[in-house]
């Protein structure tokens, strides 16, 4: 393998600059990514959002619960986890022994980033005898603080299981709230977060592509907001929609998630036509999550050299966000 050198003094943990270090570049960055995952016994994880590159070097893709239960299974020594931070905090959070790293550690999340752990505890104490169910967007100090985690592959099944008498609180995402109450016919108390890609959907403009394509259909992640929703052919986590372009007869769909999913349905559906939803605002890339963009080729082969930026969890913290984590994958063993 070629010596690729560091130029600068690494710093213990955070943020590698790749303007200081010589990397590879093309097929050679691919082949040394592979020699890296070789000599580190590491598995690289990756969400359906994250650049095409990384996708296809990925040992496993999947969603949030399936990425969870990924990093729950896996056998290596080094998880290179190809998402947004809190799903690389939920890998270590599994895994306290394993190194996790993260290509970029400002790779967040508009849900996480909206709801700290001791502001539900305080929502938690207007509320007395209350549950809390917390979207898995949140970092380990939400967790800690909340009863069970979903996401949204398994969130109507885990609301549904929940006692009936209690009041109950969902976090943070009060698009998804929403959209669970509806489903489920059950009162929330929901936190008031959002994110900021599926927030960006406009049902006027979506509309006119409706018009434009009559015979399509909307297909939605339930983070969206309630005008887009309502529009839906079909609304589910990104592992749903994948499933459901390639296995319904429709042939063109307009799609109402981050962009990135665009591969993998391309790959999984090849005969099929597939139109990103309209924005808002027509200049900007507002369907595509710059949170998970942060992560690059370049930036995933720094993180394994270097093993840096490592995820690291003070081990009480990581034990109260295990519990709900845990209740979760007990609660969801028949959701694939
Ligand atoms: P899922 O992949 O679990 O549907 O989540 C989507 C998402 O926004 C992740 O940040
Ligand atoms: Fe968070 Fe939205 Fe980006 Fe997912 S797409 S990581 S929910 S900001």
């Amino acid at each position: 393998m070629i010596p690729f050198t560091a130029k600068v003094n690494l710093p213990k943990q955070g943020y590698l600059n790749i303007k200081d270090f010589e990397i590879p570049q093309g097929e050679a960055l691919v082949e040394a990514i592979l020699q890296l995952k070789k000599e580190k016994n590491a598995v690289i994880l990756a969400h359906f959002y994250q650049p095409p590159a990384i996708q296809d070097i990925a040992d496993f893709l999947g969603d949030s619960l399936q990425l969870a239960r990924a990093a729950q299974n896996t056998n290596a020594d080094m998880i290179a986890f190809c998402g947004v931070h809190f799903m690389a905090e939920a890998a270590k959070i599994l895994n306290p022994t394993k190194k996790v790293v993260l290509p970029d550690l400002k790779a967040g999340c508009s849900l996480a980033d909206s709801c700290s752990g001791k502001g539900l505890a305080a929502l938690r104490a207007q509320y007395p005898g209350s549950m809390v169910a917390t979207y898995i967007n949140c970092n380990a100090e939400t967790k800690a603080a909340s009863d069970v985690i979903v996401t949204s592959s398994n969130a109507e099944h885990i609301i549904k299981s929940l006692p009936e008498n209690v009041p109950l609180i969902f976090a943070p995402d009060k698009n998804l709230g929403r959209y669970l109450s509806q489903k489920t016919g059950r009162d929330m108390i929901l936190w008031n977060g959002a994110c900021i890609v599926h927030e960006a959907f406009s049902m006027d403009r979506i509309a006119q592509q409706l018009a434009a394509y009559p015979d399509a259909k909307l297909i939605a992640h339930p983070e969206s907001e309630k005008p887009v929703l309502d529009l839906a052919h079909f609304i589910g986590s990104t592992s749903a929609l994948l499933n459901f372009v390639e296995n319904d007869a429709a042939t063109t769909f307009i799609v109402a998630t981050e962009e990135g999913i665009l591969h993998e349905m391309r790959k999984r559906a090849p005969g099929k036509t597939l139109i990103p939803a309209k924005v808002f605002d027509e200049s900007c890339n507002c369907s595509e999550c710059f949170y998970m963009k942060r992560n690059t080729m370049e930036k995933l082969y720094l993180c394994m050299k270097y093993e840096l930026p490592e995820i690291e969890i003070e081990e009480n913290l990581r034990l109260e966000a295990l519990k709900p984590i845990e209740r979760m994958l007990e609660m969801s063993v028949n959701i694939k």
